[in-house]
């Protein structure tokens, strides 16, 4: 549909003239609309323009990139919520999030579904991961993307990580101290590095704070950035199950 010059219903006009804007082709009636249809919208230009059928059948790739991309954004969200409450303060951290889950309304159900979404999200990354590997989806030309997605991989244990601190419980501080300490057994670097992580010597408030600015802002936007690429780079390289 698009919009017809002279319309005599002003509404009529408006509307048509909006849905033309968005979507430009109207409906995809034969291979070369259906080509335009995809190749001008932003969601439908995610994947290649022709895909084999047997492709877009979900036990082909599981649907475990996108099911990663699905939590990804679930723990955004969620994480959203919890910042409400949460004040990266080692003096109100504990009690921060004991009041989530015991006082606030529905606190405990996003904790929940944050802390499961973490976990579920480890596991479908490294099941995609395999997924490619097996499927030999790594090979040229799409090795580019292979090394995209192991940042992506390291991105999502970090994330998992630094929020692991975040509860500032024994689990936590000790998560650190380890975390750190092997940190510093690295070569020339790992003394410096220790001390950049927890802006000290020790395991304190300086720790608690950068881990929480990795947690909220750097990693997660690192993260985005890097699935932007990674999903431009399935779209250009053509994805295994494309023609
Ligand atoms: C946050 C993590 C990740 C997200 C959200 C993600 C998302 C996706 C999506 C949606 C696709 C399209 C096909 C599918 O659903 O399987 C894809 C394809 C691909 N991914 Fe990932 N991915 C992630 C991590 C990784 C990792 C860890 C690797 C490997 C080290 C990787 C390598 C690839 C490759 C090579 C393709 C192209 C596969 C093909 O053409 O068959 N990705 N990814």
């Amino acid at each position: 549909m698009s919009a017809t010059p002279g319309e005599a219903n002003p509404v009529r006009a408006f509307v048509a003239q909006l849905w033309g804007s968005v979507f430009r082709h109207g409906l995809p009636t034969n291979d070369k609309v259906a080509a335009r249809t995809a190749l001008t919208n932003f969601f439908l230009h995610i994947h290649p323009v022709r895909v084999k059928k047997s492709a877009v059948r979900v036990s082909y790739t599981l649907c475990l990139g996108g099911l990663s991309f699905f939590l990804f954004i679930l723990l955004t969200i969620t994480g959203l919520f919890l910042m409400f409450y949460y004040i990266p303060s080692v003096d109100s951290a504990y009690q921060n999030v004991k009041d989530l889950q015991f006082v606030a309304v529905f606190g405990d159900i996003i904790r929940n579904m944050h802390r499961w979404a973490a976990h579920a999200m480890v596991i479908t990354v490294w099941l995609h991961m395999a997924r490619v590997f097996y499927q030999g989806a790594y090979k040229p030309p799409r090795e580019f993307n292979w090394v995209i997605g192991t940042f992506l991989l390291l991105i999502t244990l970090l994330l998992s990580f630094s929020g692991y601190l975040l509860p500032w419980d024994q689990l936590a501080i000790w998560a650190i101290t380890v975390g750190t300490n092997m940190a510093k057994y690295a070569p020339i670097v790992g003394p410096y590095t220790r001390y950049l992580l927890l802006g000290g010597d020790q395991v304190a408030q300086g720790a608690l704070i950068r881990f929480y600015v990795l947690h909220v802002i750097a990693l997660p936007l690192i993260g985005f950035l890097l699935m932007v690429v990674h999903f431009w780079r399935v779209r250009k390289d053509g994805f295994t199950g494309g023609l």
